[in-house]
């Protein structure tokens, strides 16, 4: 099983862990750590700093170069507070023309220790019922041309190739079926 959890302070053990275990903040898609000064502290400090930045950046900023989006944590199993967390998932809730081009609506990355179980796949469901949710009837998910994990599932959950974009590949995927 896996879960989309709201990012939350009192988890910050186990995001500590989660942190850790990335080989630096360049392959966290999804967590939203570019908007930090610096990469992201792992500690009870440096995850109470996190989770005010998600919170901060969910609203559409008024000079219009972010659009509205929501974070989530990717849970292991229930979500239960004491569920280990294993990724990041973030849900732009509109396209402007980097995200229409390269970055999609959804985006996403699950820690080193946790892949090839699934979660990606999964996490990547429940986002697009979350999108459906808000009424985005087709969710753009873009992934590198050579990343074969990402595309797999992507594929799994049901994207149709509109194209490959500067080694990009841009998918639709319907949230009405
Ligand atoms: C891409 C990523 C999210 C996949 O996470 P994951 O939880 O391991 O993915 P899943 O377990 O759901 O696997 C999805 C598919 O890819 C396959 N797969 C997983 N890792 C793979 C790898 N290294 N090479 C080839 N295939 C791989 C799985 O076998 C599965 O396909 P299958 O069901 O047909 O066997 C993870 O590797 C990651 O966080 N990478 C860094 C960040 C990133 O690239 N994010 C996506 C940005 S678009």
């Amino acid at each position: 099983m896996t879960a989309l959890v709201a990012p939350d302070a009192g988890r910050w053990q186990s995001w500590s862990a989660m942190i850790s275990d990335f080989d630096g903040p360049g392959e966290m898609h999804g967590s939203g750590e570019w908007n930090l000064s610096g990469p992201p502290v792992p500690g009870r400090d440096g995850c109470a700093a996190f989770v005010t930045m998600t919170e901060r950046c969910s609203p559409a900023d008024p000079a219009g170069t972010r659009v509205p989006s929501t974070y989530f944590w990717i849970a292991a199993d229930d979500g239960a507070t004491d569920d280990e967390l294993v990724g990041f998932l973030h849900l732009r809730h509109e396209l402007n023309d980097f995200l229409l081009a390269e970055g999609g609506h959804i985006g996403y990355a699950v820690r080193p220790s946790a892949r090839r179980r699934g979660h990606a796949t999964r996490a990547l469901r429940l986002g697009l019922a979350e999108a459906a949710a808000l009424g985005i009837a087709e969710v753009l998910v873009t992934c590198d041309d050579d990343n074969t994990a990402s595309r797999r599932a992507i594929e799994k959950c049901g994207g149709v190739l509109e194209d490959v974009r500067d080694g990009k590949r841009r998918y639709w995927i319907s949230t009405r079926a």
